[in-house]
C-alpha cells in the first residue's frame, strides 16, 4: 500500500490523474489531495480537484487549496491549453463537499512531521510551490517523506511553454530548485516521457466505450484538451501527462528511466524554467533525480481503461 499525497494543478491531464488514483484504492491510500495554482488560479484548480473527488465517489478524501502565486515569479496559467475552467470537454459544477479547513502547506508540514520516518509518497503534478514552502516553513518534513513522484521537465524532447522549459518548472523554477536542493528521493516524468503516451484516437474510443460517466468524462477531457498540443506538435494524439505519475506508482514495471544529476535554470532569459539534465553523466555530479525515460504506451491505456471501468 502506498500512502499517497497528490499535489495537483487541474487540470485536464491531473483529472484524469486523481481519477486513476482514486479508481486504485487496492494500491495507493490517497490521503489528501492539495492544490496549487498554475494550469488555471487556485480557486479554480480547487473547485477542480473537489469535483473529480465528486466523480470518483470520494469525497472523504479531503481537498486542501495551496498557494496562489509562485515563489517568486509571476503567476503563469495555460488556460490556452486547459480553458478557463480548466477542464474542457465536461460540464462544470460547483461540488458538493467543500474544502478542508487550513491551508496546504500547513497540512503538509503537520501530516509529514507527524509521519513515520519514509512512509508518505507526494504526487506532484503541477508547479512544486506547495512542497518547497513547506520545506521552508519545516525542513524536518524530509524525515517522512518516502518519495516524490513529479510530472517535471523535458530534455531531449524541449519544452512545451517556451522551446526547452516544461510548463510545471516554468511555473515556479524556483520551486523545483528548492525541491531539488533538499535532497527528498526525486522521479521526473517529463515530457521526454509523456510525449511518447499518447491518447490515439483507438485509446480514446476504448476510453469512451467503458460505458460509464468516467470514461465519457476523461475521453471528452482528454479529446477537448490534446487539440491544442495536436495542432501545435502535430501529435497523433493527446499527452495525458499527469496521469502516467499516478500509472507509475501503480505500475512501474511499465516505465524504465535512469538516475542522473539534473538542474533547473530559474535565470530570466531564454532558458528561463528548462531543466538540464547531465543524460551522459558527463559533469562527474552525484545523481539527484530518477529520470523516467520510457514507458510501455499500450499498457499505459489498459490499465487506465481498466481503473476507469471500476468508477461510475
Ligand atoms: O507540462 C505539463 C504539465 O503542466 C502537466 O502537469 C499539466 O497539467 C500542466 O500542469
Ligand atoms: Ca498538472
Amino acid at each position: 500500500m502506498i500512502e499517497l499525497i497528490i499535489d495537483t494543478d487541474p487540470g485536464a491531464d491531473d483529472a484524469v490523474a486523481l481519477l486513476l488514483a482514486m479508481a486504485s484504492p487496492e494500491a495507493l491510500r490517497l490521503h489528501a489531495i492539495t492544490t496549487v495554482a498554475g494550469n488555471v488560479p487556485v480557486t479554480t484548480t480547487s473547485r477542480n480537484a473537489r469535483l473529480v473527488r465528486q466523480w470518483a465517489g470520494c469525497e472523504q478524501i479531503p481537498v486542501y487549496a495551496g498557494a496562489a502565486t509562485p515563489l517568486r515569479r509571476a503567476p503563469v496559467y495555460a488556460t490556452d491549453v486547459h480553458g478557463d475552467q480548466g477542464m474542457p470537454g465536461v460540464a462544470i459544477e460547483e461540488p458538493r463537499a467543500p474544502l478542508a479547513g487550513g491551508d496546504a502547506v500547513q497540512y503538509l508540514v503537520d501530516t509529514l512531521l507527524a509521519a513515520a520516518p519514509a512512509s508518505i509518497t507526494l504526487a506532484l503534478l503541477g508547479p512544486q510551490t506547495n512542497l518547497a514552502l513547506a520545506l521552508a516553513r519545516a525542513p524536518g518534513i524530509r524525515r517522512g517523506i518516502k518519495q516524490v513522484v513529479a510530472m517535471a521537465g523535458a530534455h531531449f524532447n524541449g519544452g512545451n511553454i517556451t522551446p526547452v522549459a516544461e510548463f510545471n518548472l516554468f511555473a515556479d523554477p524556483h520551486a523545483a530548485e528548492a525541491v531539488l536542493a533538499s535532497g527528498v528521493p526525486l522521479t521526473y516524468l517529463p515530457l521526454d516521457l509523456t510525449h511518447t503516451l499518447l491518447a490515439l484516437p483507438e485509446r480514446l474510443a476504448r476510453l469512451a466505450a467503458l460505458g460509464n460517466q468516467a470514461g465519457a468524462r476523461v475521453e471528452a477531457i482528454i479529446r477537448h484538451y490534446a487539440q491544442h498540443d495536436i495542432a501545435r506538435y502535430g501529435m497523433a494524439g493527446g499527452p495525458v501527462h499527469d496521469a502516467t505519475v499516478i500509472a507509475y506508482l501503480l505500475a512501474p514495471e511499465l516505465f524504465s528511466g535512469r538516475d542522473l544529476y539534473l538542474q533547473v535554470d530559474a535565470r530570466e532569459g531564454m532558458g528561463f524554467g528548462q531543466s538540464v539534465a547531465d543524460y551522459h553523466g558527463v559533469l562527474g555530479q552525484p545523481a539527484n533525480v530518477h529520470w523516467v525515460e520510457r514507458g510501455d504506451a499500450e499498457g499505459f491505456f489498459e490499465l487506465l481503461a481498466a481503473r476507469l471501468r471500476r468508477l461510475a
